[in-house]
């Protein structure tokens, strides 16, 4: 059993979800090690790189599934499970709870399927590379995400004022279907809190109509909290 925390950040887009990870970053560099998904190894990095380039046409959602899946492995495979065998704790940008929400809901594959091809891929993951550990698979995934919900209405309008951001592929076409992945985080969210092998306790709902410093201090003071019972 690993007793490190793993913390992940999700939210549908315009909930502040990178804002609240920037500044969780610049306050806890020394404590935790930041990563995010897809991504954080130069494999992953490479496969986010081909799931968001706005020049390819559109995936089928098992192609995104797979790629995401592939990225999930390599991150685990050099990031999580070091990092956590080691005793540092993680903070993931994003996690497998996007899966369930953009390849399960979004792109129709369902939700149970998704989190049923996890948990067969990491288990024989771990089979190969743990024989003598005995790890199980949620003990690779998140032991707390914190989840930030705000009305879709007003996601909708904070991502339809954004000027900035330069617009990746899955941008473009989340337009379209930003009420869909509103309503998917919060199917995806009951799903997992309903998974006695998950653990209700693990999801910690987050006002995202709070300003993003109210925000960031509660974050802060949970992880901070979280640090030392672990300690
Ligand atoms: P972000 O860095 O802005 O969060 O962008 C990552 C994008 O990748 C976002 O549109 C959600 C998508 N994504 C998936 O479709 N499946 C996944 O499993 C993950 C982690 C991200």
């Amino acid at each position: 059993m690993i007793n490190v925390p793993f913390f992940a950040f999700e939210g549908a887009d315009g909930s502040g979800k990178t804002t609240l990870f920037n500044g969780l970053k610049a306050l806890l560099n020394d404590k935790i090690y930041f990563t995010r998904e897809p991504g954080g190894t130069p494999v992953a990095e490479s496969i986010r790189n081909v799931m968001l380039d706005p020049s390819l046409p559109a995936m089928h959602p098992i192609t995104e599934e797979l790629l995401m899946l592939s990225a999930r492995i390599e991150h685990v495979n050099n990031v999580v499970l070091p990092k956590l065998l080691a005793g540092i704790p993680i903070g993931s940008d994003r996690c497998f709870l996007s899966s369930i929400v953009y390849q399960g809901v979004r792109g129709g594959i369902g939700m149970n399927e998704i989190l049923q091809d996890h948990l067969r891929m990491l288990g024989r993951y771990l089979k190969m590379t743990n024989q003598d550990a005995e790890l199980e698979v949620y003990s690779v995934l998140p032991s707390v995400i914190y989840y930030l919900w705000l009305p879709v209405e007003e996601s909708l309008r904070r991502v339809q004022g954004r000027t900035s951001k330069k617009m990746d592929r899955l941008d473009l076409e989340g337009q379209k279907f930003h009420k869909l992945v509103h309503q998917g985080y919060d199917e995806a969210v009951a799903l997992l809190q309903n998974n006695p092998d998950f653990g209700a306790d693990k999801i910690i709902l987050i006002d995202a109509l709070q300003s993003p410093e109210q925000i960031l201090a509660e974050v802060h003071a949970d992880i901070l909290r979280r640090l030392e019972l672990c300690a």
